[in-house]
């Protein structure tokens, strides 16, 4: 039995770590397309491509229930998956909407119409992909109303990090912290919204000072995957668990094991 997580590469470990520590009795089949990534400077077609091929090898393998732990592919492609329809008994969920609720104070599910939140200026730190998608924009504003919200494309910053770049991917977070802040000076709250992102998690903080909130999604995705599992038990799937990639598995192994400070050995999917 085993729940399926798709990344374009190492970023969706963030999510997989944190669904681990909550739900330690389920089994996560982890699938990285790092022979395909980054997806952040691809244009949609072919990271809707790319998404349906590696969701359709997860379903294929067993899982009935997979998670997008990547914005962009949640944004360029979970849409389009839902309503081409899916496979009968099998069902794929991304990662914004955890996301959008926590920030804009909602309880799951909670459609009712937008209103004010208490946060009024939020900085979006996504892929180029992610942020020309103004999928997060599109979300937010179903939610809340009056919150202004500056996006800022973070160019380099997977590439370093699938690479193991970490300085190169530190430079380049402080320059685009920079970057937003000359447009948007005093931002009250900051998402990291590229699952990549929360390893450099430290970097943003500091670059943005004490005061900004960070919101990162690895809880929240996985708090909201323990509600869904308690409300569809039968969405466990059959599948085992473990860690493919379409990249060379030794060095994708070494790099997430890196990460996670722990070893993770990834096999060819
Ligand atoms: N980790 C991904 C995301 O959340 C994808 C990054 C990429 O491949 O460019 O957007």
């Amino acid at each position: 039995m085993a729940v399926g997580i798709f990344d374009s590469g190492l970023g969706g470990l963030t999510v997989l770590d944190a669904a681990q520590k909550r739900l330690s009795d389920v089994d996560f089949l982890y699938f990285a397309d790092s022979a395909h990534a980054p997806y952040g400077v691809r244009d949609a077609e072919d990271i809707y491509q790319l998404t349906r091929k590696a969701v359709s090898d997860l379903w294929s393998r067993g899982c009935d229930l997979v998670i997008l732990a990547c914005n962009t592919a949640s944004a360029a492609a979970l849409r389009r998956m839902q309503e081409e329809g899916v496979p009968e008994g099998k069902r794929v969920l991304g990662v914004f909407v955890p996301l959008i609720e926590a920030l804009t104070e909602r309880q799951w599910g909670d459609n009712s119409p937008p209103r004010e939140v208490a946060v009024k200026h939020v900085a979006l730190f996504a892929t180029p992909a992610t942020v020309s998608s103004r999928a997060f924009q599109r979300e937010l504003a179903f939610r809340a109303i009056g919150v202004d919200v500056e996006a800022q494309s973070c160019g380099g910053v997977v590439d370093a990090i699938e690479d193991g770049d970490m300085i190169l991917a530190e430079a380049l977070v402080r320059s685009h912290v920079d970057a937003l802040k000359r447009k948007m000076p005093e931002p009250q709250a900051a998402i990291l919204g590229c699952t990549h992102y929360p390893l450099m998690a430290e970097t943003f903080q500091k670059a943005l000072g004490p005061d900004v909130q960070v919101f990162s999604q690895g809880d929240l995705v996985a708090q909201s995957l323990a509600d869904y599992l308690q409300r569809h038990p039968n969405m466990l799937g059959t599948g085992e668990g473990g860690f493919v990639t379409t990249g060379k598995p030794d060095f994708v192994s070494d790099r997430a094991t890196q990460f996670l400070r722990r070893q993770i050995a990834f096999e060819a999917a």
